[in-house]
């Protein structure tokens, strides 16, 4: 089978390669990608236009972008197969709320697949999992037959119950690495820092030791995750659910997004940027 991946991110790159792995024809679109996507990208076929993509009948699109260009991305793929009169699978598995994936599943109807990935970028098996939801979600597990991505398809929770699933889980895991980050500063700028780090050394050392980890892990993708954030929080105003907590924590995130892409990220850093005044 042939299929279009948009974009070949550091998660991205590997749904591609289990994708080759399962012996697929894997194609991309270099314009307007950065260096590093276009080293990541090698093993897979490029074009240069969308237009171009999409004349080559691809079996199916799957969309892997930063959650904030998702909704953009699906309606540029819309677009161009409503010129090009042709119709195919279209993936969205990035981190949207429900409500985000409904509206790109209005835009392919039948053809949309709802998808979220949990655990990290795949680069051996047993790590990470595509969820994927609505009435062709088996079929595009299928492709998964080989490769580190294991693809489940979701028999509950309706069409858009893998962003759901990805929501819920995100908004434990990411919601409270910004606030511990945040705790950290907090005791930093009330002088007990290093206080705070004794107690928990005796009371709770998985904080006291996650405390530089997390700021090292969260640092250089902190600027995609306040997009998820938002993305939680919508989530939780569509259910009723007090949106607050998800509005706070992109909030923290945004305010580290100058670390993107760094790998030497401190907690220190970390601390000194939150505790910073914003303008
Ligand atoms: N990384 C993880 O551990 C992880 C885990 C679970 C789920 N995910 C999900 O996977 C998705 C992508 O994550 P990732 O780690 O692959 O991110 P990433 O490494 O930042 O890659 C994002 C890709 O999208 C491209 N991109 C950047 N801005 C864009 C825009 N405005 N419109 C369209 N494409 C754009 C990037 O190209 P450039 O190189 O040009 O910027 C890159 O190829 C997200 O929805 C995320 O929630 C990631």
């Amino acid at each position: 089978m042939h299929l279009a991946l948009l974009h070949p991110g550091a998660m991205g790159s590997t749904v591609g390669q289990s994708l080759v792995d399962a012996g697929h024809i894997v194609s991309w679109l270099p314009e307007g990608r950065s260096a590093v996507t276009q080293a990541r990208a090698v093993q897979f076929q490029s074009f240069a236009t969308l237009s171009d993509l999409i004349n080559a009948k691809p079996d199916g699109i799957i969309s892997v972008c930063p959650p904030a260009a998702a909704l953009a991305t699906a309606q540029m793929v819309a677009n161009a197969l409503a010129e090009a009169e042709f119709k195919t699978i279209y993936v969205d598995a990035n981190a949207v709320a429900p409500i985000t994936a409904a509206t790109s599943a209005e835009w392919f109807g039948e053809h949309y697949v709802d998808g979220g990935i949990i655990g990290p970028p795949a680069l051996q098996a047993g790590t990470t999992r595509l969820y994927l939801s609505g009435p062709r979600a088996a079929e595009v597990a299928r492709w998964f037959s080989a490769g580190a991505i294991q693809a489940i398809a979701l028999s509950e929770g309706g069409l858009t119950a893998a962003s759901a699933l990805k929501m819920a889980y995100a908004a434990q895991t990411k919601g409270s690495s910004a606030l511990l980050m945040l705790v950290n500063a907090m005791a930093e700028q009330a002088g007990v820092h290093d206080a705070l780090q004794a107690e928990w050394a005796l009371s709770q050392p998985d904080l006291q030791r996650g405390s530089e980890r997390t700021a090292a892990r969260i640092g250089p993708a902190a600027w995609r995750f306040a997009g998820e954030m938002e993305e939680i929080a919508a989530t939780c105003t569509a259910l009723g659910l007090s949106a607050d907590f998800h509005h706070g924590a992109a909030a923290i995130y945004a305010s580290l997004a100058d670390l993107k892409g760094r790998s030497d990220v401190t907690l220190a850093e970390v601390i000194e940027m939150l505790a910073r005044p914003t303008v």
